[in-house]
């Protein structure tokens, strides 16, 4: 496995394999690796003759700087993960790399960001569309995987690729999970053991709604229940729980099986904010 730091010292690389044909997968991401990203590195491996993984902590998207100081950066683990693995190539840059002069460049993906995370986290889809817009620059990958744990980034992406034409493929790999269900996150680190069972909270409540949809209850009285529940816990802090159509993230005020829609809730428990979702139907 080869450390890359540079886009200039991909390019001769990539030139290479582009000369044997061979089929590149990118795998973005920003480090502290758990399971999770391994699936999509795995995903990755099976679709693609060579297999790129992207650390890179990128500050724009972080629209809380206590948030970005606090992001685990674990770089020497996260190497080690991936040798064994068998991944080909990690491109680490240095922020300078990606950002030599301050960008201006912004992105306004319209509706899409004017919900859930859009609404809660401003300014930080856009720090995602540049940074993934750079990524795919210059690693020039023919497909690239993204975990559904973070369904509206999908959603962010999947335009991105579309209105600016990039020429690649783009692969979704479903949500993985703790044992217990506690969706796989860098922040969960963060959590102490107390906090950690509480954040249990999130991946309950989308359990709960989903089967009390099945069972006819209306959206809104679950919906009730779930803020109810969240305001009796002092560890937990409910920032939304919607249900949404998974590709537009319009919000739906009824279920209805024959339609597409995924529940999606964000949550800090103590000081670590906390994302989930669930597919109702696909
Ligand atoms: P990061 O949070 O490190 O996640 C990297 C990729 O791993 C994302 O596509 C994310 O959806 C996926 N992922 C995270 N946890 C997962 C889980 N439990 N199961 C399946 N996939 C999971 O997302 C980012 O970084 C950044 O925004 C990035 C796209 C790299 C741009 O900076």
């Amino acid at each position: 496995m080869k450390l890359i730091r540079t886009g200039a010292e991909w390019n001769p690389l990539w030139l290479n394999h582009l000369q044997k044909n061979h089929q590149i997968g990118l795998v973005p991401t920003m480090g502290a690796l758990h399971e999770g990203h391994l699936q999509l590195v795995r995903k990755s491996k099976q679709r693609s003759d060579l297999t790129v993984v992207s650390i890179f902590v990128n500050p724009t998207q972080f629209n809380n700087s206590e948030d970005f100081a606090k992001y685990p950066v674990t770089l020497e683990d996260d190497l080690e993960k991936l040798s064994s693995e068998g991944v080909d190539y990690v491109f680490a840059p240095e922020v300078r790399e990606i950002y030599p002069t301050p960008t201006k460049l912004r992105f306004d993906f319209g509706d899409l960001e004017r919900v859930l995370e859009g609404k809660f986290r401003p300014g930080h889809f856009n720090g995602v569309g540049v940074v993934v817009s750079k990524l795919f620059h210059i690693i020039k990958p023919h497909r690239a995987f993204f975990g559904q744990k973070d369904l509206q980034q999908v959603g962010i992406i999947r335009r991105l690729v579309s209105d600016l034409s990039f020429d690649l493929e783009l692969e979704i790999v479903p949500t993985h999970r703790e044992p217990n269900g506690l969706a796989m996150s860098s922040r969960n680190v963060r959590l102490n053991p107390v906090e950690r069972e509480k954040a249990l909270m999130l991946f309950k409540s989308l359990e709960s709604a989903k089967s009390g949809l099945f069972q006819g209850k209306p959206w809104t009285e679950i919906q009730k229940q779930v803020v109810a529940d969240f305001e009796v816990e002092p560890l937990a802090k409910l920032e939304y729980f919607d249900l949404v159509n998974p590709e537009t993230f319009e919000a739906h005020s009824e279920f209805s099986k024959n339609r597409k829609s995924s529940i999606c809730i964000a949550a800090y428990i103590g000081d670590v904010r906390l994302i989930d979702n669930m597919p109702l139907v696909s």
